[in-house]
């Protein structure tokens, strides 16, 4: 059954909105973990619009499951995950303008600086997934890399509007899921996912590694608490995967 990642860059987003003490991410990441969470995931972006690097830290002291931090490949973002050696990076393409990470990395035109960044990080200890799309040349690519693990990047999937896109755009996952790991590659997928959309996800691919979810559970956390929120979460993960 795939393990769900719960992304708490929401909590420190409504923090920067007073620039104030509350809410705090590490109470986000304590409760998410106390309600089932197997891991737990960060994003310190460049331009630092939500986590800063004392919330990594501290988030690096407290979380007890994995600490999965996304990052670019920037080199003082790669210095600073090399410190605080978190279990496991995520890289992921970043645009200070954008509002979420848009697509996937383009391991093809950035083959040098990510082969760089993938294995300074393993150097350290460090086990870098790479957030990509359902492509075979890029997951080609992520193989010849060493990477070892990617993230199916599940946005087209989340967008699709009917049952005929939906059900492209799984089949897509699908045969990327199933490319990579014929050629070796541990697979995660995520973004978009959601309450309602992630049950077909594990129907279809029943083998995922883990699912990494943010906005979807943090909405719903700030209406019912986080307890509710990734106990559902959880529920409905492992209730459509008992049904295959
Ligand atoms: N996976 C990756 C690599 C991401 O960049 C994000 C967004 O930060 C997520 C998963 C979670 O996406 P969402 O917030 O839409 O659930």
């Amino acid at each position: 059954m795939p393990l769900l990642g719960v992304n708490i860059d929401h909590v420190a987003t409504l923090r920067q909105a007073r620039r104030a003490l509350e809410p705090s991410p590490v109470d986000a990441a304590v409760l998410a973990e106390l309600a089932g969470a197997d891991g737990i995931t960060a994003h310190l972006r460049e331009d630092r619009r939500h986590m800063n690097e004392l919330d990594i830290e501290r988030l690096r002291g407290t979380v007890h499951t994995k600490l999965n931090l996304e990052m670019s490949i920037a080199k003082d973002i790669v210095d600073i995950a090399c410190k605080i050696k978190p279990d496991q990076a995520t890289l992921v393409p970043e645009k200070r303008e954008e509002l979420t990470t848009e697509g996937g990395l383009d391991v093809v035109a950035y083959y040098a600086q990510i082969k760089a960044v993938v294995s300074k990080l393993g150097t350290n200890g460090i086990c870098t997934s790479l957030f990509i799309d359902p492509d075979r040349i890029q997951i080609k690519a992520a193989k010849k890399i060493g990477a070892g693990l990617i993230e199916l990047h599940t946005g087209r999937y989340a967008n699709a509007k009917n049952s005929i896109d939906i059900k492209r755009e799984l089949d897509a996952l699908l045969h990327g899921f199933k490319f990579a790991r014929d050629i070796g590659l541990r697979v995660n997928a995520g973004h978009g996912l959601n309450y309602w959309n992630v049950g077909a996800l594990v129907f279809a691919i029943p083998d995922l590694e883990e699912l990494n979810i943010g906005h979807s559970i943090i909405a719903q956390a700030v209406l019912v608490g986080m307890d509710k929120a990734v106990s559902r979460m959880k529920e409905i993960i492992s209730r459509t995967h008992s049904k295959i």
